[in-house]
């Protein structure tokens, strides 16, 4: 069930299983629920789980080290977790560190297959008919999470796509918000990887929030067949000192 309104532009038709994955292959847009789909029609989208994009992860987590202080952090939000390839390095290198898994249920049968059911410590389903909508208004038990860092890696493209861009700022920021509510402390971070020139709302959020932003990159590479993805990837890291919540 959704709770928030969504804007009413019209629905496509659907479209065959073949012609999804073809439009996958030639790196044409997906819809929110083709991307979905995907995760049962091919073995491992945009190869996520490949060594490489692990290894690209690892290298990410080590960098980003000086700004989050992962000893420091006790969760993390793996918002679009995928297969769970960034869980699975930032739990390699600091075993610490418990992660709230979101995204499709179709995506986390992949990642229970390639990286094992115990993964995640937490996961919110999300499927054909529950959204991010409904996850502003969901209520998480109590996790015991301290510190948090909310991480959008590469997963940012169809949150509140359907949003005119004010409102779709309005959603993330209360999307954030809802995360650091999970928190005991406000010494929120957020780190964020996204090819910034296609998708600023989520930048224009976080910043909104009023952390401070500490780190913007473009060292990181990760497995895509777009050379244009990876000259716009950005890894940008935000932390939150003050008391004020
Ligand atoms: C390019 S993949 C990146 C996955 C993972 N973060 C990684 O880097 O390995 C984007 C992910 O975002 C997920 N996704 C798409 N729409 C989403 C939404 N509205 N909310 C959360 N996740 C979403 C997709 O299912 C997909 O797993």
């Amino acid at each position: 069930m959704t709770w928030f309104k969504k804007s009413s532009k019209a629905e496509a038709t659907p479209r065959a299983d073949d012609e999804i994955v073809r439009a996958y292959e030639n790196n044409e847009n997906i819809t929110r629920e083709e991307c979905r789909i995907l995760y049962t029609l091919v073995d491992d989208p945009w190869d996520l789980g490949s060594s490489l994009h692990y290894d690209s992860y690892a290298r990410l987590i080590a960098l980003a080290n000086k700004y989050v202080d992962w000893h420091e952090i006790d969760w993390v939000v793996d918002y679009g977790s995928g297969i769970g390839t960034f869980t699975k390095a930032l739990k390699d290198a600091h075993p610490h560190i418990k992660s709230l898994g979101i995204d499709f249920d179709t995506a986390r049968v992949a990642a229970d297959r390639r990286f094992g059911a115990d993964l995640f410590d937490h996961y919110y389903e999300m499927d054909g008919s529950t959204t991010e909508y409904d996850l502003l208004r969901h209520r998480f038990p109590d996790l015991g999470i301290q510190r948090l860092c909310t991480c959008f890696i590469n997963s940012t493209y169809y949150v509140f796509k359907e949003q005119r861009r004010r409102s779709r700022i309005d959603h993330f920021a209360r999307l954030c918000r809802r995360f650091e509510q999970l928190a005991r402390t406000p010494e929120t971070r957020y780190m964020l990887v996204s090819a910034s020139h296609t998708d600023r709302a989520a930048v224009d959020a976080i910043d909104r929030l009023g952390p401070q932003l500490v780190h913007l990159s473009r060292e990181l590479r990760v497995a895509s067949r777009i050379e244009q993805f990876n000259a716009e990837l950005h890894t940008r890291i935000w932390r939150r000192r003050s008391s004020k919540r």
